[in-house]
């Protein structure tokens, strides 16, 4: 079997979709920035919490392809919000052994946040205590489309030939490349659905949809759902170990 981003056993790997900022906001008759700002704060105790409980990646979907497509001044704000995060958090993760890394097309932000998140990823690429990635500008569909043209160009090129293209040397091409996928998904605010969030990636993660909104979500949640998902049975396809032997 051909198998890319295996999840190596020592490894834990929690992605999160960090929804719900604009409602929480609203219901307490705030601007919808303040929900982002909020939201803000959560990430920072959930990074923090995190390697205490256990995950060894955390990856985080910051900003999506799609949402350029919101309010001007809602865009500048979560711009200022990722160069601000950047700025005030970079000397600390570095202190706490976390290697960071944005994944997503960097090349549509503005060039000073373009510094800052090469900055932040080559001053912490040699730690390895944890491992926290920011989903900027990312979509799922876009990334395999990325990678698809990039093989079909060494192909056209003759560089490798059609047969040889397998799930792992699909997976080097993604954002993703390097990293373990993802065991458990968790989206906050109630909604079920991926939102074009690590299509590929995904493929064998167990869901957990949350009610509270993002920036209600504590580390007591995340310990809750880690113990959930320590009972709950992977199969990755395949079937139990004791049923094999049954039928045997
Ligand atoms: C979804 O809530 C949240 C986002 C689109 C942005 C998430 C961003 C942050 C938590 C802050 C920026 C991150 C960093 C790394 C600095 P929503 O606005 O869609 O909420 P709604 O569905 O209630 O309207």
């Amino acid at each position: 079997m051909d198998v890319a981003n295996s999840n190596p056993s020592d490894s834990l790997h929690v992605a999160i979709i960090m929804d719900g900022n604009g409602r929480w906001a609203k219901s307490r008759f705030l601007p919808r920035l303040a929900g982002h700002r909020q939201g803000v704060k959560t990430l920072k105790r959930i990074v923090k919490a995190s390697p205490d409980l256990g995950i060894t990646h955390l990856t985080v979907y910051a900003f999506s392809t799609e949402n350029w497509g919101r309010p001007f001044e809602e865009v500048q704000g979560l711009m200022n919000l990722i160069r601000e995060f950047i700025k005030s958090e970079l000397a600390e993760m570095h202190q706490e052994g976390v290697c960071f890394r944005a994944i997503g097309d960097k090349s549509a932000f503005s060039e000073d946040i373009q510094e800052l998140l090469l900055h932040a990823e080559e001053t912490t690429q040699n730690n390895a205590r944890f491992h926290f990635q920011v989903a900027l500008n990312y979509g799922g569909r876009q990334d395999i489309l990325q990678a698809t043209r990039v093989l079909a160009e060494k192909a056209a090129k003759g560089e490798i030939t059609p047969d040889q293209i397998d799930q792992g040397m699909f997976a080097s091409q993604l954002t993703t490349q390097g990293l373990p996928d993802p065991d458990i998904l968790i989206r906050t605010s109630g909604e079920q659905r991926l939102s074009n969030y690590l299509l590929w990636e995904l493929s064998y993660a167990e869901f957990f949809f949350i009610d509270e909104h993002w920036p209600a979500f504590t580390p007591k949640t995340l310990a809750r759902i880690l113990e959930e998902y320590k009972s709950r049975d992977r199969r990755f396809g395949e079937i139990q170990e004791e049923t094999v032997e049954a039928q045997a």
